[in-house]
């Protein structure tokens, strides 16, 4: 039996006359709760939608500054992009990574949740926790940091393997056994980077073991900063990862339709005339995913857990339910340049990068994932000066390649670490286990990385076995400690590898 936890207070009901603390929204369009800020901070516009507690002088309570980070506007040349067939391979990745509802109700039916043991505070809002001096008179030595083809940390080469468990904030409700249970597993395995989702977009009631961050109910959608099924599971997240010494890196928005996604958002403010190229055009929706990404970083800001803020998990100019319209690599590179250079006017110390899937861009090329098919130019947005590094994605068979096809990808981009001169990071690749070639594959692909100075390994994905959930959903591709073999050569073994890099 799932018992129900009660509905949470909502905190924009909050009084006129109330102090909204640090970090709290205290204004913006719809906004009806108060705009006082407790002592020592102010109430500063971000955009016509948000309004936020900031640290700030400590001067009578209310007063509002409003101080909008600048942003860059960029003019684009947009002609109309074909569409191919390649988009239906894709869907089936996606798909196949998709954790059901159904799977997940399964899992969590036989909990018991007590509603009298969740307490929501807003003080576990804030992670302020980074130490050390800084390398520059401003960044801290704790932070990840490039120099050249190479990530740095605390002043040494930092090479590392890494992988994706998108699932640990998803994890509830009402205590967080199953997330720190996760944690603890990633650390033991010996892994350095964790990729997780820092989106979670509903439309509607949910039911309580749903983890939303944004309700989209409304729009401008509600941003569920206190409850506990909002962004304190996301906290948990970065405060574990702290302690434990595990590096974070977090995409801000799905291109596919799994917790929301790009879709979502040109739906719920387009409604049926938009596209998916909207997104990264239009106004309104660029400035509540803004509000969206200043919110999530300015919790985090501080901590020298975050790796790099990460745009995106695969930016295309297509979704899965909505055609690009008039996007092209050109679009989807200015909405990159506008959305780093805002996360950088918010932490200049912080990695960015995008999260796309490498794609290259190469005129007359006739090959999708050459030619700028998915309306992504790798080249052009790793060069982006607000960009940090680089990243790409590999799944070869689903993408109609051979298996073999992926060691040409890992050296392309090998290639192009050498190009830009930067951090080239392999960020999701997989050989499902039904293929009977995992072993095979996985071992070539670690070859190639290591061969070709490759700065950091991450394949898709961690699995693991928690108290209430059970095993993480098994998509295939996931790596399991019951995977013997695969578990110690291509997760530990191989974690102890790439640190040999870094003497
Ligand atoms: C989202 O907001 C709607 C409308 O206020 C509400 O009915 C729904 O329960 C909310 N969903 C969540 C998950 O908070
Ligand atoms: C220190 O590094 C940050 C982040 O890269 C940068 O914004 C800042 O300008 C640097 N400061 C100096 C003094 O170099």
């Amino acid at each position: 039996m799932k018992a129900k936890i009660l509905a949470v207070g909502s905190v924009l009901a909050a009084g006129a006359a109330a102090q909204q603390s640090l970090w709290g929204q205290c204004g913006g369009i719809g906004w009806s709760g108060s705009s006082n800020c407790v002592p020592a901070a102010i109430c500063t516009s971000y955009n016509d939608y948000y309004y936020q507690c900031i640290p700030g002088p400590t001067t009578s309570a209310g007063t509002t500054r409003t101080t909008t980070p600048a942003t860059t506007t960029t003019t684009t040349t947009t002609s109309t992009r074909t569409s191919t067939t390649s988009q239906t391979t894709t869907s089936s990745i996606t798909s196949s990574r998709t954790t059901t509802t159904s799977s997940r109700t399964t899992t969590t039916s036989s909990r018991t949740t007590t509603t009298s043991s969740r307490t929501t505070t807003t003080s576990s809002r804030t992670i302020t926790t980074s130490s050390g001096t800084t390398a520059n008179g401003s960044c801290p030595t704790n932070f990840v940091s490039t120099s050249g083809k190479e990530f740095r940390l605390e002043g040494k080469k930092f090479y590392f393997a890494g992988s994706n468990a998108y699932y640990i904030p998803m994890y509830g409700p009402n205590d967080f056994t199953d997330i720190d249970a996760a944690l603890d597993a990633f650390k033991n395995s010996g892994l350095k980077v964790l990729r997780t989702w820092g989106f979670a977009d509903f439309v509607g009631p949910q039911d309580d073991y749903v983890t939303v961050f944004q309700n989209w109910s409304t729009v401008p959608p509600v941003i569920l900063s206190t409850q506990e099924r909002g962004l304190p599971r996301l906290d948990r997240v970065i405060q574990g990862a702290e302690s434990r010494g595990i590096k974070i890196i977090l995409p801000f928005v799905n291109n596919w339709a799994e917790y929301g996604g790009i879709d979502l958002y040109v739906e719920r403010v387009l409604g049926g005339s938009g596209n998916h190229g909207d997104f990264y055009t239009n106004t309104q929706i660029k400035n509540i995913f803004k509000n969206y990404v200043q919110t999530v970083i300015n919790r985090y800001k501080n901590s020298p857990a975050i790796l790099a803020w990460e745009l995106s998990n695969e930016i295309r100019c297509a979704g899965p339910r909505l055609g690009a319209g008039s996007c092209t690599p050109a679009v989807t590179t200015a909405w990159a340049k506008e959305i780093s250079e805002y996360i950088k006017s918010i932490d200049p110390c912080h990695l960015v990068a995008v999260g796309d899937e490498g794609f290259f861009n190469n005129p007359g090329s006739s090959d999708y994932v050459y030619n700028g098919g998915p309306g992504i130019d790798n080249y052009a947005l790793t060069a982006l000066a607000s960009i940090d590094f680089g990243t790409f994605h590999m799944y070869p068979v689903p993408w109609g390649k051979s298996w073999d096809w992926g060691n040409q990808w890992i050296k392309d981009h090998a290639a192009q670490a050498d190009a830009l001169n930067k951090p080239m990071l392999f960020e999701e690749y997989g050989v499902t286990r039904s293929t009977g070639l995992r072993d095979t594959y996985h071992q070539q692909y670690h070859d190639t990385v290591f061969a070709n100075n490759i700065a950091g390994d991450m394949f898709w994905q961690f699995g693991t076995t928690v108290p209430n959930w059970g095993k993480s959903y098994d998509d295939g591709y996931s790596i399991y400690p019951a995977d013997t073999y695969q578990w110690k050569t291509f997760v530990v073994d191989w974690a102890a590898k790439m640190a040999t890099k870094n003497i």
